[in-house]
């Protein structure tokens, strides 16, 4: 296991990008929960970020893929708007431990194409 951040790293309603071996993920904290994406978008596998830790729309209710503007549910993952609408970002498995964040690397080391 290794600790991606702790949850006051993030502010509430903003996400933060991270870099696991060759491998990118993202977080995104909502009503003090957290959730952790793989940064691949299912349309073309693109990354999703607009900018250094942007991945959320302007009014940061949902996530959004810079590329064509696919717009994914913060809970689920699921693309409700877009070209890979019904598709969902993969959901990255953690655990929080006096709230630090912490993932397996090895896990996110296999990741592949979706
Ligand atoms: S690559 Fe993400 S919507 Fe097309």
């Amino acid at each position: 296991m290794i600790t991606l951040c702790h949850i006051n790293d993030i502010e509430e309603g903003t996400s933060k990008g991270f870099e696991i071996g060759n491998k990118y993920v993202f977080a995104v904290k909502k009503d003090a929960q957290m959730y952790l994406y793989y940064n691949y978008c299912p349309h073309l596998g693109t990354p999703l970020e607009w900018q250094e830790d942007r991945f959320l729309d302007s009014d940061g209710a949902l996530i959004q893929c810079s590329t064509h503007g696919a717009l994914f549910l913060i809970e689920t993952g699921q693309c409700i708007l877009g070209p890979c609408k019904g598709k969902s970002l993969r959901a990255i498995p953690f655990v929080m431990g006096n709230g630090f964040m912490m993932v397996d690397e090895e896990y996110v080391a296999r990741l592949g194409r979706i």
